[in-house]
């Protein structure tokens, strides 16, 4: 493994720290680093939340959260204790000016360090977080505030809040979190198409014959489920994760890794999207949602019975076929599918080339199918390549389909660190290539608002899929139509 370099002083303060993000995902990754020994010995974490609690019950909250989030055998009391001391918890209520002076009283005298903010809170308060904290000076030089999503439910909504935190922030200091960016098979797709010179010449029109990104859950929408039915798998999963990996898969080579070099290849993919209007609404988005089932042989009730009976209209599964408007993917389709409770939780991108010119080989020798290289994001993260081999055999040229697979577990031997250990990583740093400029959230709201005012305007229905399925049949329809599948063959 790499050395780890431990990074700078820093103060991280985490708005919404009694909250489930900071419980399940932020102070797990931080123990992580602090146990691998990143962190300098005066780092501090500054918890601030609503709750009345003092530092003993705050403590106590983050160590039971650590030992159900942790896996087996990483809970160690000895890394806890040394931990447990750069925490501190601050109550504040953030719409109270005089609430501010704690975090003021707290910060005095620790202008020279990194300072973070990090809003795991409801996006309604990311603007006026960002203005309490230049009221009451404490944006440093060395500050950076880092937003989860959602950010906003559409373009104009984003755009107040980012015009509001860019009233506090430079866009430099502003860390927009897409946590699939920081996922290791994510990135290992640079790697794929950029340091390797074999697929690069066969990487567009011509030659691939279409491309499939599946992000299949089987988790159904838990305790979210109110919050997830103002919002829909569109804008959770498709404006955001989805388009993200568009882009890594169908931009040009940037000139550099350096982040504007990377955001600047993305954001020319999302200009390019071509929109999805009322007129072709129907005939390229999928809407479905989720009926009781079974998944591993349990059953599991159906979205609206976990609304408590309520009707409703949101989709828990989205398929789109997606065009690009360049020299590139011209008549290159994407199809893109996501949804909750779907058969098992299952994420890749497949790159499929086309068909051979002309078969050469008897007809009984099998149809010589095409090459497809298939990206795994989760879960067992790797690649593979399929091709056409022959039977060992004289019994005549018999073909069957083969594969090079490579495991990166098997081949690199350890586990990876969550995608929040990188980003909080990368945002300590000062490196925001895994974060979202500005125009990309822009960019990709305005492609996706055309298709939710597509929808609207046309009343496309939402199809019902049984839970533990591969979505509705208009699914498999979107592709079959242009002679396709998805794979894995639903
Ligand atoms: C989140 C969505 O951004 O990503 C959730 O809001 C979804 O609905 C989650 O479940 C999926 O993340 P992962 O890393 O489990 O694929």
């Amino acid at each position: 493994m790499a050395k780890l370099l431990p990074v700078d002083d820093f103060d991280l303060i985490i708005f919404g720290g009694t909250g489930d993000l900071a419980m399940r995902k932020l102070l797990p990754a931080l123990y992580h680093r602090h146990r691998d020994k990143q962190f300098t010995a005066v780092s501090r974490i500054v918890a601030v939340g609503r709750s009345e609690l003092d530092r003993d019950a705050y403590l106590l909250e983050v160590e039971e959260s650590l030992r159900a989030n942790l896996a087996d055998g990483e809970f160690d009391v000895a890394h806890w204790k040394s931990f447990s001391k750069r925490i501190m918890y601050l109550r504040i209520d953030v719409s109270s000016p005089k609430n501010w002076q704690t975090l003021s009283t707290v910060l005095d005298g620790a202008e020279e360090r990194i300072r973070v903010a990090y809003l795991a809170t409801a996006p309604s308060l990311f603007g006026p977080i960002a203005k309490g904290l230049k009221t009451n000076k404490l944006i440093t030089g060395n500050s950076r505030i880092v937003l989860e999503k959602p950010l906003g439910r559409d373009l104009a909504s984003a755009s107040e809040i980012n015009d509001q935190v860019g009233k506090c922030f430079a866009e430099n200091q502003i860390y927009r979190i897409d946590h699939y960016l920081g996922k290791e098979t994510v990135q290992n797709l640079l790697a794929l198409r950029f340091a390797n010179s074999l697929f690069e010449p066969l990487w567009k029109r011509g030659v691939v014959d279409h491309v499939q990104i599946t992000v299949a859950e089987d988790l159904g929408v838990g305790g979210r489920i109110d919050f997830y039915d103002r919002v829909g798998a569109l804008r959770d999963m498709v404006q955001n994760h989805i388009l993200q990996l568009v882009c890594l898969t169908a931009m040009e080579a940037p000139s550099s890794l350096h982040h504007d070099a990377v955001r600047d290849e993305k954001i020319k993919v999302l200009r390019a999207l071509r929109p999805i209007d009322v007129d072709s609404v129907r005939s390229n988005t999928v809407r479905g949602q989720y009926a009781a089932g079974a998944i591993k042989k349990e059953t599991v009730p159906g979205y609206e019975e976990e609304l408590g009976g309520k009707e409703s209209s949101t989709e828990t599964f989205v398929a789109l076929k997606l065009e690009i408007d360049n020299w590139r993917w011209s008549n290159v389709p994407f199809y893109l599918r996501t949804g909750k409770r779907l058969k098992e939780k299952h994420s890749e991108i497949v790159v499929q080339f086309q068909d051979v010119p002309h078969s050469i080989f008897p007809e009984q020798a099998f149809d010589v199918q095409p090459n497809r290289l298939t990206i795994r994001l989760q879960p067992d993260e790797g690649v593979k390549l399929s091709l056409m081999a022959k039977e060992p055999g004289p019994g005549g040229f018999n073909l069957r389909p083969v594969s090079l697979d490579l495991s990166f577990e098997e081949t690199f031997g350890l586990s990876y660190p969550d995608a929040y250990e990188r980003l909080l990583m990368e945002v300590l740093r000062g490196n925001p290539a895994l974060f979202m400029r500005r125009d990309e959230v822009d960019a990709a709201w305005s492609w996706v608002d055309s298709i939710i005012a597509g929808w609207e305007e046309s009343r496309q229905k939402v199809e019902t899929y049984v839970a533990g399925s591969w979505g509705p049949n208009a699914s498999s329809m979107l592709l079959d139509r242009d002679g396709r599948a998805w794979q894995p063959d639903s």
